[in-house]
């Protein structure tokens, strides 16, 4: 790293999601689509789907507090605390504030939430990564979690990429895992519809097609950004790049965007090889086989979880890290709608030690697969949620044995129930 703040960046990571999921190949039998379309045209396995008793704070909170847990950290070092998200709870006040009480934070936290789609978690990272480096944290840690529920609705298009879950993340200045070099950052925005949710509505809105066009609009915009901030730094050669992380709203999305990343990488650092289209081609899905398919398998369980999808890939790769040394890494972020930014980072050459803690293999193997019958009547229970001053869910409805709760409203206030 070449800036005076080396070592600031991501200390700890946990991930938590719904407890249900659907099966990818079974939805799209039952929507009269071939499955090889979901599983290998997009990319996806499996789906998360959050029932209504399952929102944006209980996933949050515990997401934040397996972080917290996992890596030793007490919630009376956290002097920071920013959730990102586009499925937040409430018009004014924020989802993180819900989360500061469960957590137990100090209440001389600074708290509050980030939103720009799936770019939220992003905004707040490097917020919090700026106050580490401004020495306003006096010895704190940021805690930053993304956390969102993906929803388009029955038969859309977008239905096969939906998802939920949330990735926490601390960042502190001696960061045991992650460091990113912030002097790096490359951003980009442009105003576009490909993707928005009007106020009314609980799904999501997109025009799918010109949504893909933006994102790799924005990837060759913010790589070209970051490089021009990092003059002529060999870490952004791919080829000196050991894991390339993008925005994952499906898998097959990751390999469109490495296929780019690749074509403006060669153009900036023609070889002067003279390659034919199939050995360039060769290279390419090469390149991709390496750098970022290998860590794509819990996305390809999960589903969109919008602002914690980059993160997700990131804790793929740190899960399977055997001690390779200080490798060098790249991180593409996207929000629709739209802004992006991408930046290197650099693994710790200890984060090895911390693999098993970065796993959440054990809790998605734990999860209750429902019939494409019962999503349906998940989806649409959560469409008759959060619609009037008193309602009660009733969690035994869907067999939920987590140990914190989304119950319904009273007198216009949300409540929550914590074992
Ligand atoms: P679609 O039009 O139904 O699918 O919707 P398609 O016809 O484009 O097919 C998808 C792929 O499957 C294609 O592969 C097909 O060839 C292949 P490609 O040509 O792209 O490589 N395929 C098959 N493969 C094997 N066997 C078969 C078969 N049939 C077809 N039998 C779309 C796809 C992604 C547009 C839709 O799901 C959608 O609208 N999703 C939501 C929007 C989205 O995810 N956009 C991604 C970029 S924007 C973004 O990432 C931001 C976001 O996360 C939001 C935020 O920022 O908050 C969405």
């Amino acid at each position: 790293m070449n800036n005076n703040n080396s070592s600031i960046g991501i200390d700890a990571i946990a991930f938590h999601g719904p407890r249900c999921y659907v099966d990818m190949a079974e939805l799209a039998t039952a929507r009269g689509i071939d499955p090889a379309k979901y599983q290998k045209g997009l990319g996806q396995l499996k789906m998360a789907v959050a029932t209504p008793c399952e929102d944006t704070v209980t996933m949050a909170a515990q997401a934040g507090r397996k972080a917290l847990e996992k890596f030793g950290i007490d919630a009376s070092e956290i002097g920071m605390l920013i959730v990102g998200t586009e499925t937040g709870i409430d018009h004014s006040k924020p989802t993180a504030v819900y989360v500061h009480e469960l957590l137990d934070l100090s209440q001389n936290c600074r708290t509050f939430e980030t939103k720009h789609a799936c770019y939220g978690a992003t905004a707040g990272m490097t917020s919090a990564i700026d106050w580490i480096a401004a020495g306003r944290a006096r010895g704190k840690k940021a805690l930053v979690i993304a956390s969102d529920i993906a929803r388009y609705g029955i038969g859309t298009p977008g239905e096969p990429t939906q998802g939920a879950g949330a990735v926490a993340m601390v960042i502190s200045n001696n960061a045991r895992l992650v460091a990113i070099d912030s002097q790096t950052i490359g951003d980009y925005t442009r105003q576009v519809m490909d993707f928005w949710r009007p106020l009314y509505s609980k799904y999501a809105f997109t025009d799918g097609h010109y949504s893909i066009e933006c994102y790799l609009d924005a990837l060759t915009g913010a790589w070209e950004a970051a490089r021009e901030n990092a003059g002529d730094d060999t870490r952004f050669t791919i080829d000196n790049i050991e894991a390339c992380f993008y925005h994952v709203p499906f898998t097959a999305m990751a390999r469109k965007a490495h296929f780019r990343h690749y074509e403006i990488d060669f153009s900036m650092n023609e070889t002067g090889e003279n390659l034919s289209d199939e050995q360039a081609q060769q290279r390419i899905i090469s390149s991709y086989q390496k750098r970022v398919s290998p860590w794509l398998s819990i996305n390809a369980e999960v589903g969109n979880i919008y602002t914690g999808s980059l993160f997700l890939a990131m804790m793929d790769y740190l899960r399977q890290n055997k001690n390779k040394g200080d490798a060098n890494i790249s991180l593409f972020s996207y929000g629709s709608g739209c802004g992006a930014s991408y930046f290197i980072a650099s693994v710790h050459p200890d984060a090895a030690q911390f693999a098993r803690l970065c796993d959440p293999s054990e809790e998605l193997n734990k999860r209750r697969k429902l019939s494409v019958d019962e999503y349906e009547s998940v989806l649409k229970d959560t469409e008759n949620t959060d619609l009037h001053e008193n309602e009660s869910l009733d969690p035994a409805r869907w067999d939920l044995l987590e140990n914190l709760l989304y119950l319904g409203t009273r007198d216009h206030q949300r409540m929550y129930v914590s074992n």
